[in-house]
């Protein structure tokens, strides 16, 4: 726990290095709120077998499907400590490369460790489909918790103890605007004080698609980005790990939808991720 509140800080230190800590992103009138903030008064939600399996959901538990997940949970673990690392985007150069699938299943990885609390986002604000994922149907979007219409604690979701879940109902009116306002940078920080998870982690949007990973990903600390095998090409992802890289620190590449040959799992198994 030592390390971890340790490396909290570094992280603190560093977004505070860049000119985007707390007090700098709030200006210094700005106040914190402090949120209702009990993980066990979030709604509950389960995941049927059904849903996993239709929605390839294999990081559950301990299994060799949850396998890939597991090592990059452990490889992205290991970099964000040695960091200070605490808040991670996922994204892509194009549409489908299995970013929310990736998120998804990284998410419940790191959940399975217990002494984490991990906060889900879907900031694929054009086109959110983490609620699809999840089978979970909600009223509201976090553009409306965002702008106060909806509180947190009514809003978030949570998957067994210390996975929580921000969703979308629909699509937001203003994306762009929205992920790079001092509103969602407030909104950040207050969730982050008040429920202290250990990691963040944000479903983005596509990078050659629109600019909102540019205007967002300064809230970040670091960017996983996932190439598809089938669909990726090696200019686009060297294209955008440049611009990941300008943007954030890149925590690594990830190539997706592998299709290879291996005796144990069987031949042309399709490898989640890899
Ligand atoms: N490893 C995989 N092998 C085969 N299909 C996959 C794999 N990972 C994800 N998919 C499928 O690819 C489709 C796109 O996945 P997903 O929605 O996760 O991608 P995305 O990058 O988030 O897409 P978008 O850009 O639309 O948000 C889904 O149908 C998903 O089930
Ligand atoms: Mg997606």
């Amino acid at each position: 726990m030592e390390r971890l509140e340790a490396a909290l800080e570094k992280a603190r230190e560093k977004r505070r290095e860049a000119g985007v800590d707390e007090k700098a992103i709030l200006g210094p009138e700005s106040r914190v709120p402090v949120l209702k903030s009990e993980w066990s008064d979030l709604t509950e939600i389960k995941i049927t077998s059904r849903v996993a399996r239709n929605n390839r959901i294999t990081a559950i538990s301990g299994n060799p499907l949850a396998g890939p997940y597991d090592m990059l949970r452990s490889r992205a673990l290991h970099i964000m400590h040695e960091h200070g690392w605490k808040r991670l985007a996922v994204t892509s150069p194009t549409v489908g490369c299995g970013k929310t699938t990736i998120a998804a299943n990284l998410a419940l990885s790191f959940a399975r460790q217990q002494d984490l609390k991990i906060i889900l986002f879907d900031f694929d604000l054009r086109r959110p489909s983490l609620h699809k994922v999840f089978a979970h149907r909600t009223d509201h979007s976090l553009s409306d918790v965002i702008d106060g219409k909806v509180s947190v604690a009514d809003h978030f979701v949570r998957y067994g103890e210390n996975l929580m879940l921000g969703l979308n109902a629909k699509a937001a009116k203003n994306p762009s605007e929205l992920l790079q306002s001092q509103r969602t940078k407030e909104f950040l920080a207050a969730i982050e004080a008040s429920y202290k998870p250990d990691i963040m982690m944000f479903d983005m949007p596509p990078m050659l698609v629109s600019d909102d990973n540019v205007g967002f990903l300064v809230n970040v600390d670091c960017g996983l980005l996932v190439g598809a095998a089938d669909g990726t090409t090696v200019k686009q992802l060297d294209l955008c790990e440049k611009e990941l890289a300008d943007l954030t620190n890149v925590l690594g590449v990830v190539l997706n939808k592998c299709r290879y040959s291996d005796s144990e799992l069987g031949y042309d198994y399709e490898a989640e991720p890899y």
